[in-house]
């Protein structure tokens, strides 16, 4: 006999009680009455309410949040490295290499390399590059550039990601500000971070920044869970409606990390590398990253 899915009989809730006495689950020692028995009730109740949760094993206890802060440390010395050094005039290849010497000198691995074939060691994306733009010694800064610098790091089995805007030199106005809305996104998302709220209330504050500032959101790609992995559940959207998408528990991990286009929110992927993401319409395009944690009253920020 088949069980009933969720079209027709009772949905697979995914959170289930333990016995009261019995050593809680997320490994404290403490008795589960004394310990997550109250944060399960209340998550059961959500589910039950059609609420979307996220899985038991991907929330991150203090001793986790402790190691993606050691690797975040890692991550934010790489980025702090790349500030400092780069010019115009300076390769990307020559980022990536700040990038990579920074981070294996204080005992991480890039999390980039190799990822499903990407080449090199972080992102580095120019102007009209929304994301995934490979380093190359090719690829020359120039006066009035804007580029994103995205890092991730593995230290110790957990991942931190986080990725800065830089201009280079003369920045003409309309990037200039299109760098600033985009910082502001990601701190208003940053502020839209409440426990017990679903996720969709952050995209939708961060979506409607960049609309009232007359610009667009990249749909296709987004943010998502992390730590434990590079890339967890569940994908993290900035166009997203208020009351929609998964609960933001405390202990869940996740990236704000919205990419705003001053045009149009198509975009294309590079199909002689099948990695770098461009506009369409080849107007310029900012990100910010953060990796944050949701606390009991609203999140820290992980890695920056
Ligand atoms: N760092 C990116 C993110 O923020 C992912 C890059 S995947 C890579 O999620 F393979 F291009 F590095
Ligand atoms: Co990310």
């Amino acid at each position: 006999m088949a069980l009933k899915r969720a079209t027709g009989g009772a949905p697979a809730f995914t959170w289930k009680k333990m016995n009261r006495n019995d050593p809680c689950w997320c490994g404290s020692g403490k008795k589960y009455k004394a310990c997550h028995e109250s944060f399960d009730d209340r998550i059961i109740r959500c589910e039950r309410q059609g609420m979307i949760v996220p899985k038991r094993e991907s929330i991150k206890m203090p001793a986790d949040i402790e190691g993606i802060k050691a690797s975040a440390r890692i991550n934010v010395a790489a980025l702090d490295a790349v500030a400092e050094k780069i010019r115009v005039g300076m390769s990307t290849g020559e980022i990536d290499r700040i990038v990579e010497e920074t981070t294996r000198k204080m005992g991480g691995i890039p999390a980039p390399l190799n990822y499903e074939g990407f080449p090199k060691n972080c992102c580095t994306s120019i102007n009209d590059q929304v994301c995934h733009g490979i380093p190359s010694e090719e690829d020359i800064l120039k006066d009035g550039d804007i580029v994103n610098v995205d890092c991730s790091t593995i230290y110790n089995g957990y991942f931190s990601d986080s990725s800065r805007m830089f201009l280079l030199g003369d920045v003409s106005p309309e990037k200039k500000r299109l760098v600033e809305v985009t910082k502001e996104c990601m701190e208003i998302g940053i502020q839209a971070v409440h426990p017990w709220e679903p996720l969709g209330n952050m995209g939708d504050a961060v979506h409607q920044h960049a609309l009232k500032n007359g610009y667009s959101v990249v749909r296709e790609i987004g943010g998502h869970g992390c730590g434990f992995s590079f890339h967890e559940e569940p994908f993290v959207s900035y166009v997203s409606k208020p009351g929609t998408e998964m609960l933001m528990v405390p202990g869940f991990v996740f990236t704000i990390e919205p990419m705003i286009n001053a045009g149009g929110e198509e975009i294309f992927v590079d199909d002689t590398n099948d990695w770098t993401v461009y506009t369409e319409d080849h107007s310029p395009s900012a990100q910010w990253e953060v990796e944050v944690v949701v606390t009991e009253d609203g999140c820290e920020v992980l890695s920056w």
